[in-house]
This record gives C-alpha cells, structure tokens and sequence, in this order.
C-alpha cells in the first residue's frame, strides 16, 4: 500500500483468446506472448491446460508455451484445472501455475463441473507438488461480485474461498468480477473485507469489463490499497462458461490510467498499443481498448 508500483499481469493470451470465436493459429499466439514479452511486463499468462474438449481454443497449450521466448525477469503462469493439468504444464516447463476456483457453487459446477470444495480438494495434490518442485502457485477466485446463475454472492464467500487459497499456499490471490457486473463501492467493500484475512499484497483485481465499470472498479481498489492488477491487451476475453460476459479490462486502458496518476508499471504504451492493435487485425476485430482506438485511428 502507498506504493506507486503496479504490477500487471497481463491475460490476454489465456483469458483474452478462450473465449474467442476466432481460433488463432499457434504460430500467432507465440508472436502474441513474444510481442507481450518485449513491453516490459513482468507477468504473460500464457495459456491453460485444462480439457481440449471444454476449451477448444487453448488446446495447443504444449505448443504454445514451448514455443514462446521466455525472456528473463518475466514469469509465464498457466492455468491448471487438475494434477492432469499441472503434469502437462509441467512437462513442457512451465515454472509457474494458477489454480481457480469461484465464490458461487453454480458457476464452479458449469466451468469446472465441480462444487467449491471438489475443486480445493482437486488442488491439494497440485499444492502439494508444487511446494516440492518450487514451482509458484497463484489462486484465482470468480465471481466475487456476481454470478450468472445465482445472481448475488456473499462477500463472506468470497472471504472464505480467498483465504482457503492463501492458506494452502497460494502466493497471490486474484479476485475476479467474471462477468462485469460490479461497481466501485462493492468491489472496494469485498477487497476490504478480503484484506482483513489474506494480506493486501498477495490480493490481486481481475475485472471484465462488461458493464463498463473495470477501470472504475479498478481506481477504488487502488485507493483500497491492492498493487497488482490482471488486464488483457486489446481487451479480448471472457470464460466461456460464464454466459453474457465480455472482454477483461485493456490492458492499455490501465496503464494509461495509471501513468495518468502517476504510478509505474513499467510497461511501455505504444509497444503496448501496437500489440493491441495488431492482435485486433489477427482477430478481425475492432479493438475494445480505448487507447489503443484513440492512438490508432486517424
Ligand atoms: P470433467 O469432464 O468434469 O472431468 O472436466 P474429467 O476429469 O472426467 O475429464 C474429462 C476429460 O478431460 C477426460 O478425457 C480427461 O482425461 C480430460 P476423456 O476421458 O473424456 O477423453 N482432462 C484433461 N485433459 C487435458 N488437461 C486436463 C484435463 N483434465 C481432464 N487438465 C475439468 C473437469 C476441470 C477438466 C473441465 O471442467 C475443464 O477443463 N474446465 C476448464 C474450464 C475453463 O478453462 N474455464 C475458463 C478458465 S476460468 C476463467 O476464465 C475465470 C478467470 O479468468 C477469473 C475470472 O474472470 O473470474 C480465471
Ligand atoms: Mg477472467
């Protein structure tokens, strides 16, 4: 807290292209992660090995991420569902994971098909080896400001999944508004009360931005004290279990905000823009980031 460094952790390429129609050939998502690596972020997720029959568009994790140039300085974490999916990740080298799990038991049972329990019982064994090969763990926590299917979630739950992950060894938890729907007072309340049991710097903000509240939400989480924010350039993303959600947060759009307020990320903007931009062309889209609009339209 008070600090002006902000960490990004940049999803773009896992949450970013999970969700999209578009199936990128893998050559492009390596030039996405090696173009990601070259802006000065610290921390690309790269992809997720979970089931190649539940997410189509991330079923060359193997070839992705042995693809990549992994420059030194810069982590690349990859999701990880299962022992299945840590083995897989591990095999090809990945020194860093993320597990996942929700505060609401409807949304864990359709992206995970599991309830909140099944899924931490899921990850003991992945805890478990990676405390012994060193490998870094991250703890992801969905819908903690709303669920799709059952609407309003407690901020107890939140709390309880959180420091259950912390308490398992996860080195940094990630609180995620999955389908967009906070506001600034609610999303700066449930930080709070999270922070009362998991230190505020292993506390991380992942917001979609659906309803067009991130970088509000964003602001008041800042001002709550939380240092890492998770974003993805071009604002592409979305889980596809989680009906009606749109793209994450820009990462562009943050870190113009943040360099407006006059705290370091140490990411480069217009490498940054130039990504987004060329990412949109690859997906034949307009771009959702509004910097990278505003910088690229003549
Ligand atoms: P399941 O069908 O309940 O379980 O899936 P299963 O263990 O019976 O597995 C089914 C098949 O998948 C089997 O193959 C397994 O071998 C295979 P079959 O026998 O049918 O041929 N399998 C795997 N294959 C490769 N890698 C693996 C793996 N595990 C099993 N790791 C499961 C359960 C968890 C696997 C499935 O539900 C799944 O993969 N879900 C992933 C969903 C997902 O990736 N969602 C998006 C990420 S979360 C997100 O976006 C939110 C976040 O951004 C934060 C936020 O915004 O809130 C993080
Ligand atoms: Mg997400």
């Amino acid at each position: 807290t008070g600090s002006n460094h902000v960490r990004i952790v940049e999803v773009g390429a896992r949450d970013g292209l999970q969700n999209e129609k578009t199936l990128l050939p893998t050559s492009t998502k390596i030039e996405l992660i090696d173009r990601l690596s070259a802006t000065g972020l610290t921390t690309i997720e790269a992809t997720s090995f979970v089931s190649p029959k539940w997410v189509p568009q991330l079923a060359d994790a193997t070839d992705v991420f042995h693809g990549i140039r992994k420059l030194p300085g810069v982590s690349y974490p990859v999701l990880v569902p299962n022992l299945t999916g840590y083995e897989r990740a591990r095999d090809v080298g990945a020194t860093e994971v993320a597990v996942f799990t929700a505060a609401s038991e409807a949304f864990n049972r359709a992206n995970i098909n599991a309830t909140i329990d099944e899924s931490i019982e899921r990850f003991l064994p992945v805890l478990e080896r990676a405390k012994a090969d060193g490998v870094k763990v991250r703890g992801y926590v969905s819908t903690v400001l709303g669920c799709p299917y059952q609407g309003e979630v407690p901020v107890a739950d939140v709390v309880r999944v959180a420091r259950r992950l912390h308490e398992l060894g996860c080195y940094e938890i990630s609180l995620g508004d999955t389908i967009g729907i906070g506001t600034p007072a609610k999303a700066r309340a449930m930080l709070h009360a999270v922070a009362v049991d998991v230190p505020m710097h292993a506390l991380a903000v992942h917001f979609h931005d659906t309803y067009g509240q991130a970088l509000a939400n964003i602001l008041s989480c800042l001002e709550e004290g939380v240092r890492v924010v998770d974003s993805a350039v071009s604002g592409t993303g979305g889980c596809p279990y989680a009906k009606g959600a749109t793209g994450n947060v820009a990462s562009e759009d943050v870190v113009y905000m943040l360099s407006g307020m006059g705290m370091h990320t140490g990411v480069d903007l217009d490498a940054l823009v130039a990504t987004g931009a060329w990412l949109a062309a690859q997906l034949g889209k307009e771009t959702a980031s509004r910097v990278t609009r505003a910088r690229t339209t003549s």
